[in-house]
């Protein structure tokens, strides 16, 4: 019988022709490839500036850096994502301050967020010492490909003055109202992982309109050297979240074929659509309207609760057809707890 891979990177020979290429020059990083990669994105997402990164936790570090968050500041979140949009936070002492998500979609409630930024003291984390008075930034998710709904939660940030990070590691190539998801906040981050919908092995983007911010994270990305810095001058503290020349050339392949990517993608969400859609007590994935494309990331289902979830994955593991539970909430991570 045929095993069905969890999950594996749709990779041709011209993708892996495109790593060799760069392997076979003096070049490995810092060349030409990556800045070609970003002018990919600048290209899809019409904004300004794209800062390649060995990963989507460092581009949303990036960002929270060029925010300016900082101790003790307020962020109001989703704890229904992978770590990474939470842990940035805490990297710079930041408090995120969770508000639930709607259950149709998985991703943060535009009218709890609302709630949270006119009643700091509801939302804010019961055991958080240094949590500062005033919201500083919301970080909305763009869960499993489907964006967030932003328009109402830019509509918040704008009332209280916050910066708006739109974590779209999981949806590249998704749109909400025909604009592309990671366009839609102040700074968008799209994700590389081989599981994601095109892969770098490892990798990331920030996209964003701010020449200065792009100018910051671009330094913080390279150690800190600030624009006009020699080799061994370091302006600021910064890190080594560069990302390599061989990603970079495995990215540019892949963003040529991403619109195929997500139409065979498309064809596989249609395929369990048609089928598990029938089965009572299973429910697929909501589509919500403004969600003009979907970037299916993963295939998500809910069931009620005459189905034991476990029960049934362990059985599908026994024929060779993985599933997990995805995900399990942020709060209840044992270090978060
Ligand atoms: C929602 C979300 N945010 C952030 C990340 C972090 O990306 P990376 O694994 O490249 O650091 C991921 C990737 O798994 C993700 O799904």
């Amino acid at each position: 019988m045929m095993k069905i891979p969890m999950s594996s990177p749709d990779l041709t020979d011209t993708d892996r022709q495109a790593v060799i290429d760069v392997i076979n020059t003096p070049n490995l990083s810092m060349g030409g490839r990556i800045l070609d990669f970003e002018q990919t994105f600048c290209d899809r997402t019409g904004l300004k500036h794209a800062i390649g990164v060995n990963s989507g936790t460092a581009g949303l570090h990036l960002c929270v850096r060029a925010a300016g968050i900082g101790l003790g500041d307020l962020v109001i979140t989703t704890p229904f994502s992978f770590v990474s949009s939470s842990n940035v936070l805490l990297f710079e002492n930041a408090v995120p301050a969770f508000v639930d998500i709607d259950p149709r979609t998985g991703n943060i409630d535009p009218e709890l967020v609302a709630d949270a930024a006119r009643n700091t003291e509801k939302y804010l984390p019961r055991k958080s010492k240094i949590a500062n008075s005033e919201w500083q930034a919301i970080i909305p998710v763009d869960v499993f490909g489907q964006p967030a709904d932003m328009d109402p939660i830019n509509a918040v940030a704008k009332e209280h003055g916050l910066t708006v990070i739109e974590d779209s590691c999981e949806a590249l190539g998704a749109e909400y109202k025909g604009k592309p998801a990671g366009t839609l906040g102040d700074y968008g981050v799209f994700a590389f992982y081989p599981n994601k919908q095109i892969t770098t092995g490892e990798g990331g983007m920030v996209v964003t309109d701010d020449d200065g911010a792009a100018d910051f994270m671009r330094s913080l990305r390279n150690q800190g050297r600030a624009v006009g810095d020699t080799w061994l001058q370091h302006t600021f503290l910064g890190y080594n979240y560069r990302l390599d020349e061989m990603s970079a050339a495995l990215g540019m392949a892949q963003m040529c074929r991403l619109d195929a990517l997500l139409t065979k993608r498309e064809q596989v969400a249609a395929w369990y659509e048609a089928r598990l859609s029938e089965i009572p007590g299973v429910e697929v994935p909501i589509v919500e309207a403004y969600t003009t494309r979907m970037s299916w990331f993963v295939y998500v289902v809910r069931f009620d609760a005459r189905i034991d979830r476990d029960a049934l994955a362990k059985r599908l593991e026994e024929k060779d057809v993985p599933a997990r539970p995805y995900f399990l909430p942020i709060h209840l991570q044992p270090y978060m707890a």
